[in-house]
């Protein structure tokens, strides 16, 4: 089969994109596929779309990521030209020559639904969830209103503020919460606010990000995750972080967290925590792969609190670690989805 493989692009999540994009490349053609990896943002530069993109090798530099988020701003001014089109030059071309296109890309404009609607439009398959269901399960906020009467997910609040509310919400504020931007994911912009001090650091950084915040209680207990697998659970797996909470630089640096998979817990824990995995997949309408995050109180209860819809698939990510604890090897999860999202 012919491949291309999406990554990069203008996401907060770039070089998180760009890691998954290298390691299922090299998986995909493994398995035989002819497949190549382009950034969305950058595509082939001013060359013309070529048949031995397929073949080409995959950039050294697309394999690491950084303990920071990239600049944005500087990722978009080292792209020649004044287009502002999301797609780089050959991009979509390169698209439509394919039999299928592996979504490896993270965070909007990637994982939010707007790629998936246009390549449906153009009528090209991809894999992974449909666009109308990756566009609600990136938004934190429609999320957690879509799926409060199946599973237990922290109170919340979600305020578009600009500078001049943020006493009045600190002020107003129950404390401890977590803030989130209300569409991003890698744990950008989160923060875990105990004093005022910090809520009010969070929302002016917040700020930064758009505005649009989710405030949520903040819920003590043990962070597991479970991905889903074409409409199945996999074992949990839990994540110990050395250091604070499983933000961005403990994701992303190998042996950061510690993570325990399939998790260490009761029977009947895992198979709830499976179950509002499911709930909230179906709820959501949800299709071929997924990774639900939970953090698990001491009586067991899992509290819901996101879902991904393009889950990370680079050497410290999680879903391939739960399909490896049930046989599944990267290259078979790889082949997996493929297959499902032809079907
Ligand atoms: N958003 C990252 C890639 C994840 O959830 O794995
Ligand atoms: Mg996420």
């Amino acid at each position: 089969m012919k491949i291309v493989v999406l990554a990069g692009g203008l996401s907060p999540e770039r070089n998180v994109s760009l890691s998954t994009g290298t390691m299922v490349t090299e998986a995909l053609r493994a398995l035989g596929h002819r497949a190549g990896l382009i950034d969305m943002f950058f595509g082939l530069g001013e060359g013309r779309a070529e048949e031995s993109f397929f073949d080409a090798p995959v950039p050294e530099s697309f394999k690491k990521i950084s303990r920071e988020a990239p600049d944005l701003a500087q990722v978009r001014a080292s792209r020649p030209g004044t287009s502002k089109s999301m797609f780089g030059p050959g991009v979509l071309e390169l698209c439509q020559m394919a039999d299928l296109v592996f979504l490896a890309l993270h965070g909007t404009c990637g994982e939010d639904g707007k790629v998936q609607a246009a390549l449906e439009l153009m009528g090209i398959p991809y894999t992974g969830a449909g666009y109308l269901s990756s566009a609600i399960a990136m938004d934190k906020d429609l999320t957690k209103r879509m799926v409060a009467d199946v599973v237990n997910t922290p109170g919340w609040k979600t305020v578009d503020y600009t500078a001049d509310d943020i006493d009045s919400l600190v002020e107003h504020a129950r404390l401890p919460l977590v803030v989130k931007p209300v569409a991003s994911g890698s744990s950008i912009g989160v923060s875990i606010a105990h004093t005022a001090e910090e809520l009010r650091k969070s929302l002016t950084d917040g700020l930064a990000m758009g505005g649009r915040t989710v405030l949520e209680e903040y819920v003590k207990g043990r962070e597991i995750q479970v991905g889903i697998l074409e409409g199945k659970a996999l074992p949990s797996i839990e994540i110990i972080p050395r250091e604070g909470f499983y933000d961005y630089a403990n994701k992303y640096q190998p042996g950061a967290a510690l993570e325990v998979c399939p998790s260490e817990i009761p029977a009947e824990w895992e198979e709830k925590l499976r179950s509002a995995a499911l709930r909230v997949y179906e709820t959501l309408g949800l299709s071929v792969y997924s990774r639900a995050d939970f953090i698990v109180t001491a009586d067991g209860q899992p509290w819901f609190l996101e879902i991904n819809t393009l889950p990370g698939m680079t050497p410290t990510s999680l879903l391939p670690q739960e399909a490896a604890a049930v046989g599944i090897s990267y290259n078979e999860l790889c082949q997996r989805i493929v297959e499902a999202s032809l079907e």
